[in-house]
């Protein structure tokens, strides 16, 4: 029996940690919330659209040329010949704008997929690649792919070279979880990205490479003492750190509690922590959102383990 061609697909776009410490513009990974929702249907008006944008506080435009998910799918159209048909898009908007949760990438990620499912998958996830990465760097100007590979892709995900789009799933540990904590303030991954340095000293570049080989084989051998040992960042973190009020305190709290290792998730303001069990990752939530409030900061905490699915479909008709 042939497949009924769909009129509206509706899919879930989670948020993702990029960087993981050790693993500037390389490596992500996702989590099970928050997420943005993206909502498509066919339309007898030729040509994409989008009518409909939710929990942005008004900031993101709706023309598509000038939005992540529309910049995304305008391509991703253009590529399959199918700029003519009609497609409307609607972006509910779950998690807050510069806050380090690779809102912009979970938009790019969920407009384009929900797209090419509306159109009968004519392209596969990874074939998807390009099209979300160029909506991505609409938003930030940069070409990486650390939100958008785990977003689309599920699991944690290491891009061997962001140029190349070469980008590959690494196993994850059981009883691995995650605690990302988003302080209520703004951060642009703009700004964040100017504040890097240009250069890194070579015993920095040999301790980080030792670090991310070092997660990386933590992670194939659920060797979750490896994984503590390596989760540092050298490079990026005595940067961006002073972006986001009380880190170190925020980050001594959080080892106090029993992470792994803790870091900035993205650009930040968000933060992370690898923990071994759902019972630390949750003492650890509380301590780092403790820190936080007593700034007085609010801040948000999700406690989950890494998401495998990444970008999937809610409903469709
Ligand atoms: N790797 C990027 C950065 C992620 O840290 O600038 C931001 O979205």
């Amino acid at each position: 029996m042939s497949k009924m061609p769909l009129k509206e697909v509706r899919v879930f776009s989670p948020a993702t940690v990029a960087n993981v410490a050790c693993g500037f513009d390389v490596l992500g990974f996702a989590i099970e919330q928050p997420g943005d929702e993206i909502v498509v249907r066919k339309s007898d008006k030729p040509g994409f659209r989008i009518t409909k944008i939710t929990g942005d506080d008004g900031r993101l435009p709706l023309d598509p040329k000038l939005n992540t998910a529309g910049v995304a799918v305008l391509d991703l159209l253009r590529n399959l010949g199918k700029s003519d048909v009609g497609i409307e898009m609607e972006v509910h908007k779950k998690m807050p704008f510069g806050s380090g949760l690779g809102s912009s990438a979970a938009s790019a990620v969920g407009g384009a997929f929900a797209v090419n499912r509306l159109l009968g998958e004519p392209l596969s996830r990874r074939q998807l690649l390009p099209f979300v990465v160029a909506g991505e760097a609409a938003a930030d100007g940069a070409w990486h792919a650390d939100n958008v590979g785990p977003c689309l892709l599920g699991g944690i995900t290491l891009i061997r070279s962001n140029a190349e789009l070469d980008v590959h799933n690494i196993p994850i540990p059981e009883n691995l979880w995650a605690s990302v904590i988003h302080p209520d303030i703004v951060v642009l991954t703009k700004v964040a990205r100017e504040i890097m340095p240009r250069h890194v000293q070579i015993e920095t570049s040999i301790q980080q490479s030792g670090n991310l080989g070092g997660l990386i084989c933590g992670l194939f051998q659920s060797d979750y003492a490896l994984i503590g040992r390596s989760v540092h960042d050298l490079i990026a973190e005595p940067h961006r750190q002073r972006l986001i009020p009380e880190f170190y305190r925020a980050k001594k709290a959080a080892l106090n509690a029993g992470a792994l290792g803790f870091s900035i998730s993205g650009a930040g303001p968000s933060v992370f922590a690898l923990c071994e069990g759902e019972k630390v990752a949750r003492t650890v939530a509380q301590a780092v959102t403790e820190v936080f409030s007593a700034v007085p900061i609010k801040a948000t905490a999700y406690v989950s383990r890494i998401n495998p699915k990444g970008v999937h479909v809610l409903s469709e008709s």
